[in-house]
């Protein structure tokens, strides 16, 4: 399959445009001079202010037939899909299937290249990963069992506004206490939203990327503890109490945490399973090979964010 060309306007086909990844992609596509196709469930949810600048298709990424007749003459497709529906009952088989008719639809519309964004996982830990993490890992897999060459991107946390995740963070960072709990130890190597598109830009035409798996994070490592008290230092907030918690079943923190984050319950709980596991590179080769796009710290990162909120 020929690579795609890095000199010219490609037709791009983004799912998840309504989004966190997909919203901020599709204005940065636009900015490098891309024709950009949306394909969305329920277009009226879409009210992003580059909506007149894009062609907006209804359907969803587990129909084959809506994927072939949105990407038919696309270059190339973003998928950015985060499938929970409100249950984690049957996820990993739903993202599975949705994955595998996402890529036949793209193959039957002669795409040349799918780019995923998927989570970072210890293949060593399949066994014992939350569903979420799985579910991510799958369709990453699925994707890869089509035809279309494969871009998968893994990242850990992404700082930015409008990230479940980093909503997650602040109202972490605003509570009273500060739980101590098991994960709050875990690792993670956060990437700044602005560093992940631009690296999301770059692997679309880079021939060495089609069927890759590359992590991808920051500069910086630190426990989420850490994390949680480097946004409280930049909101101007003194150190909190540490309240030390045995155990807390995750569905009651979950419940609280979404309550104090504005956020869905039931993606919220998935989050928590899934910081049980450090989300850290351990593969170098998306830093060796993406580095210099790599750089943001991830100080200026929360502080990018917090701005931008
Ligand atoms: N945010 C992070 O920190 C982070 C970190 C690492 C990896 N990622 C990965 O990046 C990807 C995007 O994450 P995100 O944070 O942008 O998620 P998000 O804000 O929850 O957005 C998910 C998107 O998927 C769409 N969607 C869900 N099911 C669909 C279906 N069946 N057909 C078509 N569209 C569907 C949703 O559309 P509706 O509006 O119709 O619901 C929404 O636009 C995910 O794969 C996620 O695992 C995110």
């Amino acid at each position: 399959m020929a690579p795609l060309p890095a000199d010219r306007p490609l037709e791009l086909l983004v799912t998840g445009a309504s989004g966190f990844v997909g919203g901020a992609l599709v204005p940065a596509l636009l900015a490098g001079g891309h024709r950009v196709r949306c394909l969305v469930r329920e277009p009226d949810r879409l009210r992003a202010p580059w909506r007149d600048r894009v062609e907006v298709l209804q359907g969803r990424a587990e129909d084959r037939q809506a994927v072939w007749r949105a990407g038919d003459g696309c270059d190339a497709a973003f998928y950015l899909v985060h499938g929970m529906e409100g249950r984690l009952r049957g996820l990993v088989d739903r993202e599975r299937r949705t994955a595998a008719a996402f890529a036949e639809g793209a193959s039957a519309a002669g795409m040349r290249r799918i780019v995923y964004l998927g989570g970072i996982v210890d293949e060593s830990r399949l066994a014992f990963v939350s569903d979420h993490l799985y579910a991510r890992h799958q369709a990453g897999v699925e994707l890869r069992e089509g035809p279309v060459p494969v871009t998968e991107l893994r990242a850990g946390i992404v700082l930015g506004a409008g990230s479940t995740s980093f909503d997650l963070l602040v109202a972490a960072a605003t509570a009273p206490f500060a739980l101590d709990t098991p994960w709050n130890r875990s690792r993670v190597q956060p990437i700044a939203v602005s560093d992940l598109l631009t690296v999301l830009g770059r692997v679309l035409t880079d021939p060495r990327a089609a069927g890759e798996v590359l992590e991808v994070g920051g500069p910086d490592t630190l426990s989420y503890a850490s994390l949680v008290e480097l946004v409280r230092e930049e909101l101007g907030r003194r150190p909190a109490r540490r309240l030390r918690v045995p155990y807390l079943p995750p569905e009651a923190t979950a419940l609280g945490a979404a309550a104090r984050a504005g956020t869905d319950p039931v993606l919220t709980l998935a989050l928590l399973q899934s910081v049980e596991e450090d989300a850290v590179v351990r593969d170098p080769r998306g830093r060796r090979r993406y580095g210099e796009l790599l750089g943001t710290p991830v100080r200026a990162a929360v502080r990018a964010a917090l701005a931008a909120r």
